[in-house]
């Protein structure tokens, strides 16, 4: 069944560097292309898109993701990670449910409790995700909230100093699976996912420029010393991550968030103890980024 209401869709920017709310549309039908098509350039526009009071399946889920690319795959992690990445109920290839929950003891989805460091999805793989869309199944008393940077306005901020001296420079981003601490860049990695990036991207659908660099997986500028690089990097992170680029979202049930992985990072807050939650995450696949 197609949506004939697209006059009743509405756009609302949450006013600061990146976010917006979309209302009037039920991501559990399937959606007329002029319906995509705004969805697209709000999109293209705010970064980060969310939708409130949704009630959506795994499938509706995927179908909608998959009318902005290829579904990504979940990332198998290396045996001797596998068990700090995985969870037991991560049954489809397409899905990643994200959540503290233990059945017997045992996470049944990936990223657990507490905190997170600002990141990119896969930042770490020859094809960054594109997008990811996470949707909100059950939610914390409190916190827990995601926080996005706009890393078009964070390059934009960037002194003259490291545009010079970082033009045409790649970054080296590691995954160790670890959510609050810097990878090891000393040590052996070659048992842990890596991909050396450039450190400003060209969108590929805006043409604009972005920081592509976190704190939790940029570990080593190329072609610098050891000491060079992570002054710069800590110089990065900190523009990267001021509030006046960060949107906070703050869940509520039934929420449905989807957010640009090129020009965004993201991080999660801190949330009680004992308390549960459980994100269901699909992504669309990327290309190999370019400078
Ligand atoms: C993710 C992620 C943050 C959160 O799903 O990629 O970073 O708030 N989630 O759970
Ligand atoms: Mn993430």
């Amino acid at each position: 069944m197609l949506d004939a209401v697209d006059a009743h869709i509405e756009v609302v920017p949450m006013g600061g560097p990146c976010g917006a709310e979309i209302r009037g549309v039920d991501l559990s039908r399937a959606l007329s292309d002029a319906t995509l098509a705004l969805i697209q350039r709000a999109w293209n526009e705010h970064l980060i898109i969310f939708f409130r009071g949704q009630d959506v399946t795994q499938e509706q889920q995927l179908a909608f993701a998959s009318r902005f690319g290829d579904l990504g795959a979940r990332k198998q992690a290396p045996d001797h990670l596998r068990e700090k990445a995985e969870g037991v109920l991560q049954l489809d290839p397409k899905i990643l449910l994200v959540s503290n929950i233990k059945l017997d003891g045992v996470p049944i989805g990936a990223f657990g409790d507490g905190d997170m460091w600002f990141h990119i999805d896969s930042g770490y793989s020859q094809r960054p995700y594109r997008y990811t869309f996470l949707y909100g199944v059950e939610l914390p008393s409190s916190g827990g909230d995601t926080l996005f940077a706009n890393m078009y306005r964070a390059y934009d901020a960037l002194p003259d100093r490291l545009k010079r001296v970082l033009e045409g420079k790649r970054a080296l981003h590691i995954h160790e699976y670890k959510r609050t601490a810097q990878v090891d860049v000393d040590g052996d990695i070659s048992s842990a996912p890596h991909w050396y990036h450039p450190v400003f991207i060209t969108h590929p659908y805006t043409g604009k420029k972005a920081l592509f660099v976190d704190r939790l997986m940029t570990a080593r500028i190329e072609g610098v010393s050891r000491q060079e690089s992570d002054e710069i990097l800590a110089e990065l992170y900190e523009i990267g991550e001021r509030p006046e680029f960060t949107y906070a979202h703050k869940w509520q049930l039934g929420d449905f968030v989807m957010w640009d992985n090129l020009a965004t990072i993201h991080a999660r807050t801190d949330f009680p103890r004992g308390e549960r939650r459980l994100m269901r995450r699909c992504t669309v696949e990327g290309e190999p980024v370019r400078a």
